[in-house]
């Protein structure tokens, strides 16, 4: 078989990701085995992140030209919003328009005309705040409830650069904050350079326990272990928890790749921990909608109903990691979402049940949307968006 070129691999993963795939996990597999150019991968990149952080948008530009978008074959609606965004991008008319023909000319020849056409006669059109962010109604209008205003998505649709987290000194362009640095070179082989990708953003969850040598963290969801690293890296001694087994052996070959001790423990954390930490970090499961910019297909997949769901769930492992932490012991609890109910929801129904804890303030150097209980982290200059409390055991139980 013909190896696809740039453009048809990057129709071949959209389709796969309207199927269920994953465009991040897809992108990764797919382009680790192509021997292409770092340009033609960007590209591909660029094209399929794009069009999915614009799909809404793309849609509604397409709408006034297309009879019945829904009839058409999947294979032509994605090369259609292919072409569209590349009109959005700027990409003057032939170099545009005629690639993409050639591309439907190779799967469905009835329809090149109509593809030629539509991608000919394209041109702005109005559409609601919303509709030009790409999100869907119900999660946009909660953003501008909770918030004020939901123009900071914009950021969610915007290339990020490669940020890392350094384990050893090494000259690179610094980060917002202290170790986080940004990767401008080709991808490489990170774990050897000591280098791990890492949003400043999650790290920061890791930099508000203030761990010290000799310390024990207790690491609960700690999955593959990003923010385990950064406290062993300073000298604590982590035992990092999860249930999921794999994720955590991927997390122990990475360790022992950096030079970095972590031990690791799987369990479900609805279950009470047999040891207790003067310090305890819950990096909770979540809706994840601080992080659209790299999961773009999330927004059109999550229910409204999400949010509440996951909040049940963030309280049970919260009780868990309250009754891990030792008196006068600091709990921090981090989740990349953004909504109400996963962060100050929690925080307020926590507080309420636990007196025995009190908030202390965040001093975030990073933008922040909302303070309150916790701090939200703005999704802007590529940064995920984040919640986080900071909470101190103050005395103990009656
Ligand atoms: C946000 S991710 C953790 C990311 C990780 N801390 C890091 O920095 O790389 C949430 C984790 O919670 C774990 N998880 C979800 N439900 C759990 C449960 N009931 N008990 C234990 N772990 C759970 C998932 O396996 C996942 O690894």
């Amino acid at each position: 078989m013909k190896a696809p070129s740039p453009r048809g691999l990057a129709l071949a993963l959209l389709l796969e990701v309207e199927r269920g795939g994953r465009s991040q996990l897809l992108l990764d597999r797919a382009l680790d085995r192509v021997g292409w150019p770092e340009r033609e991968k960007a590209y591909v990149t660029h094209l399929v992140y794009g069009v999915l952080r614009r799909l809404r948008l793309l849609d509604h530009l397409l709408e006034p030209h297309l009879e019945a978008p829904k009839k058409l074959p999947p294979e032509v609606r994605w090369i259609l919003r292919l072409g569209a965004f590349e009109w959005l991008c700027g990409k003057p008319g032939h170099a545009r328009v005629s690639p993409w023909v050639e591309e439907a000319k190779r799967r469905y020849p009835p329809l090149a005309g109509l593809v030629n056409a539509v991608l000919r006669r394209l041109g702005p059109r109005e559409a609601p705040e919303c509709v030009r962010l790409s999100l869907p109604d119900w999660l946009c209008e909660a953003w501008r409830g909770f918030f004020g205003e939901v123009g900071f998505a914009e950021g969610f649709n915007e290339p990020a650069p490669l940020f890392v987290t350094a384990y050893r000194p090494l000259d690179l362009r610094p980060g917002p904050i202290p170790d986080s640095y940004v990767w401008e070179g080709p991808k490489a082989d990170f774990p050897a350079l000591g280098l791990q990708p890492q949003n400043p953003a999650s790290l920061f969850a890791a930099q508000l326990l203030k761990p010290k040598p000799g310390e024990k963290v207790l690491d609960l969801c700690g999955g593959a272990g990003l923010k385990a690293f950064y406290l062993a890296a300073k000298g604590a001694r982590v035992v990092s928890y999860d249930q999921n087994r794999k994720r955590q052996e991927a997390g122990a070959r990475t360790a022992r790749r950096l030079g970095l001790e972590v031990a690791y423990r799987t369990q479900d954390l609805r279950v009470p921990l047999s040891e207790r930490a003067g310090k305890v970090l819950l990096d909770a499961p979540c809706t994840g909608t601080g992080t659209l910019r790299a999961h773009p297909e999330l927004r059109y997949r999550l229910r409204p109903e999400d949010p509440g769901e996951m909040a049940a769930l963030q309280l049970a492992l919260l009780e868990t990691a309250a009754r891990a932490t030792e008196e006068g012991g600091v709990l921090v609890y981090a989740v990349c979402s953004l909504t109400e109910a996963e962060g100050e929801g929690v925080a307020r129904t926590f507080l309420e049940r636990h007196p025995e804890f009190r908030p202390e303030p965040i001093a975030c150097p990073l933008p922040t949307l909302r303070e309150g209980l916790g701090t939200y982290v703005a999704p802007r200059e590529g940064l995920d968006g984040f919640y986080y409390l900071r909470l101190r055991r103050v005395d103990s139980r009656a």
